[in-house]
């Protein structure tokens, strides 16, 4: 199985962080998202406050949450503490985060869907009243203690709105949705990215790697990155138009970034499911992927190409995933 394209790997991050923009111009598209977050943070520096109101970011990986939030730390001028929430296991981790902040940091809390209830209880009068409620001891032993902690502003990160609590999602301020990119904006993003990592590249180069990044930022680095690896043994370097398509050919990413584990997706509800519905379960086993996958990285991209369709029964194939696959539609509207 090929690893996607879109997974953080360690390397992967010391990249990002090259690329990182670190002034609004830098970061393309999102443009209203970028208009409110700059309207707070000036408020903010008008009250001549370092903290401003917690903020959730929402939406699929690669979109520029992260991005987004080291933006608005070096816009403040705080810093920014990044802690993926599955590894606050306990309420005492939790503790330790957040006693080791300063007044005015930022804590950029990745994949807050994923805190644990516990955890996330005792986050909320963190988040309003910079105040611990911590529990010592157990039975008729067990002690409250209070603990304040110094004024935060928290950063929620998360690709699964529906699976954060209410309780959590409406301590929030602002809550902002970062959708797929233009090909435009992703065409911009690739230039900059070139010029950063001194690449020389053709603009037709640029055309083709943006039509095969699936409208998200991090894919269009990704395989940019690709790309010019190709080139330094192919072509000392300079990615023509003809390096780019043969390095996405053998890549398996065809030209409008469908790669081997969406056809695999595809495929699975076409042959197996008969185009479908079927439910995600049955298709995760029959894919041989995982659920989270298939919702997190590859269906987002599949529906929006319209190649996939949600029905309340299930996930069906489109007449345009056919026809991509030159497979021959079979019309299942009598089946929904
Ligand atoms: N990297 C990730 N998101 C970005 C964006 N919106 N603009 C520039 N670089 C980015």
């Amino acid at each position: 199985m090929s690893t996607p394209v879109n997974k953080n790997t360690k390397e992967n991050e010391i990249f990002d962080f090259t690329l990182r923009p670190k002034a609004w111009q830098d970061y393309i598209g999102q443009e209203k998202i970028k208009k409110n977050i700059q309207i707070i943070i000036e408020a903010a520096k008008k009250r001549q406050d370092s903290y401003f109101e917690h903020l959730l970011f929402y939406g699929g990986p690669g979109l520029g949450k992260t991005t987004l939030a080291y933006l608005i730390a070096e816009k403040m001028g705080t810093n920014i503490r990044t802690v993926s929430s599955p590894t606050i296991e306990k309420a005492g981790d939790l503790a330790a985060i957040l006693t080791n902040l300063s007044d005015g940091d930022i804590l950029f809390l990745d994949e807050c869907h994923r805190l644990n209830s516990v955890c996330e209880e005792y986050l909320y009068s963190a988040m309003e009243e910079f105040k611990l409620n911590l529990i010592l001891g157990k039975g008729p032993m067990a002690r409250t203690m209070e603990l304040d902690i110094p004024r935060f502003t928290l950063i929620g990160a998360t690709t699964r709105l529906a699976m954060l609590s209410s309780p959590l999602r409406s301590r929030f301020g602002a809550i902002f949705q970062l959708g797929f990119y233009e090909n435009e904006e992703i065409e911009k993003i690739i230039q900059r990215s070139s010029k950063i990592l001194k690449i020389q590249i053709e603009p037709e180069a640029i055309k083709i790697i943006a039509k095969r990044s699936r409208f998200t930022p991090r894919i269009a680095n990704r395989l940019l990155k690709r790309v010019r690896d190709f080139a330094q043994v192919e072509e000392k370097g300079f990615i023509t138009s003809q390096i780019a398509q043969k390095a996405l050919n053998f890549l398996e990413i065809d030209e409008v970034g469908i790669d081997a584990n969406d056809r695999k997706i595809l495929e699975t509800i076409i042959k197996k499911f008969n185009g479908g519905p079927v439910g995600l379960q049955a298709l995760a086993a029959a894919s041989s992927e995982e659920e989270n996958t298939i919702l997190d990285i590859y269906e987002p991209y599949l529906m929006q190409l319209g190649f996939i369709k949600r029905t309340p029964r299930g996930r069906i194939a489109g007449e345009l995933a056919y026809k991509h696959l030159k497979i021959k539609y079979k019309n299942q509207n009598t089946l929904i």
